[in-house]
């Protein structure tokens, strides 16, 4: 195994760019000075192009945003929003939401944010937010029009305006993605993979089968992306509407995307923990374009790829590296926070007690584990994820 990696990275340079990401890139935002930063499942959030990795959050990060002034915001399932200004510490941290936190968006020094908890908040400069009830839902994406009035939309189909309170649109589906246009308009993507947009002449692209995860446009609003669910990521022309591309090659399906400044480029984060580039004149991937290490993963192991590393020079991520793990007395990776239940030690990982984990599930066998609930109901699947951790613990 480790033979074959070696001989990968020396056939491939290209392959020696791991992801620093531990988990899928869920969240990506560009600044005005051509600089990024991405939140991802991994808790974390790093600033590029200088690889910097922000430990803070506890929880995945859904949101990121690059703040009008310079620096960033992010936030996400541990409900709380950290302001970023340089250095390893949040320069300001926003608390009050009661559910994690699902969209951020900025407009001069005003923050919003919105999420699970179903309120919209508005967040001046100093001082206390202003919080906005009205959707019946979560609320999952907000924009800033160019006016400072801001939109947000979110699982009860409804587009709503604030600090007015007023309904939009109100469809029965469920919208995903906002972006606010520099002429005003405002493209809606939704859970039946069309963009609406919405000014006085309303349009609609039928961009995708699938629901639309993600949308970004070029500052001077005249190219649109979307990214779909299915896996697709989608360029058009605007206002007319025009597929110019759909990208292909690695790293989809993409969670988030956002355009370079010059609109030249397009940016993309998803499932293979890769920030990937993107000309946006040829719809062609920009530099090396490596399939990510997990192809070589048994297909019932992408699935724990997200939060588990299997190398020990992998950084942190959301549960202890399985490297080794079998053999290994439950709860004793050192440096690692286990919660209460696994940190007891009682059970030590073998075939059958890793198969059992996962035949009867985390919250079963293990009741009060961090490990979210899940099973590996087939039964070669599950004999091949005990084979690869077994050839990985040797
Ligand atoms: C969403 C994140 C997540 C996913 C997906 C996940 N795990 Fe975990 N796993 C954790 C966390 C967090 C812990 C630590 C739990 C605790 O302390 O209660 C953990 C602990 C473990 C442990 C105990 C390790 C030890 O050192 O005692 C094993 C074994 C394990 N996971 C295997 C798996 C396997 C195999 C999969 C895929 C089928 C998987 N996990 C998928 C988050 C995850």
């Amino acid at each position: 195994m480790k033979a074959l990696l070696l001989l990968l990275l020396l056939a491939f340079p290209a392959l020696a760019q791991a992801p620093l990401h531990g988990g899928p890139i869920r969240a990506l935002a560009v600044a005005e000075d051509g600089t990024l930063a991405t939140g991802g499942f991994d808790q974390s959030v790093i600033l590029w192009p200088a690889r910097t990795i922000l430990r803070w959050h506890e929880g995945a990060v859904a949101a990121v945003i690059a703040l009008p002034g310079g620096g960033f915001a992010s936030a996400g399932e541990d409900t709380r929003i950290a302001i970023w200004h340089g250095g390893p510490a949040p320069s300001r941290i926003l608390e009050g939401h009661e559910a994690p936190i699902a969209a951020l968006a900025a407009h001069g020094a005003v923050l919003a944010s919105a999420g699970w908890d179903a309120t919209v908040r508005i967040w001046p400069p100093s001082g206390d937010a202003q919080t906005y009830t009205g959707h019946n839902g979560p609320v999952i994406a907000l924009a800033f029009l160019p006016d400072g009035t801001l939109a947000s939309a979110g699982y009860d189909g409804t587009i709503r305006l604030w600090p007015s309170g007023h309904v939009l649109v109100e469809t029965g589906l469920p919208f995903n993605a906002l972006v606010a246009l520099p002429d005003g308009t405002l493209a809606a993507g939704g859970a039946d993979g069309a963009i609406r947009f919405l000014k006085r002449d309303p349009s609609t692209i039928a961009a995708s089968p699938r629901s639309i995860a993600a949308l970004a446009a070029t500052r001077d609003g005249a190219i649109l992306a979307a990214a779909s669910l299915g896996g697709a990521v989608t360029i058009w022309a605007l206002p007319e509407g025009r597929l110019l591309h759909t990208l292909e090659g690695p790293g989809l399906p993409v969670w988030s995307l956002g355009f370079s400044p010059d609109g030249q480029t397009l940016w993309t984060g998803g499932a293979d923990r890769q920030l990937r580039r993107w000309d946006v004149a040829t719809g062609r991937g920009i530099g090396p374009f490596a399939e990510a290490p997990e192809a070589a993963h048994p297909p019932a192991f992408r699935a724990c790829a997200a939060c588990h590393a299997l190398t020990p020079g992998d950084p942190p991520m959301a549960g202890p590296t399985l490297a080794g793990v079998i053999g290994r007395r439950m709860g004793t990776l050192p440096g690692y926070r286990y919660s209460e239940r696994l940190a007891r030690g009682d059970v030590t990982w073998t075939r059958q007690t890793i198969a059992d984990l996962f035949t009867r599930g985390p919250e079963t066998v293990l009741p009060g584990t961090r490990m979210p609930e899940q099973v590996v109901s087939n039964p070669e699947e599950l004999n091949a994820l005990l084979d690869f951790l077994e050839a990985n613990s040797r």
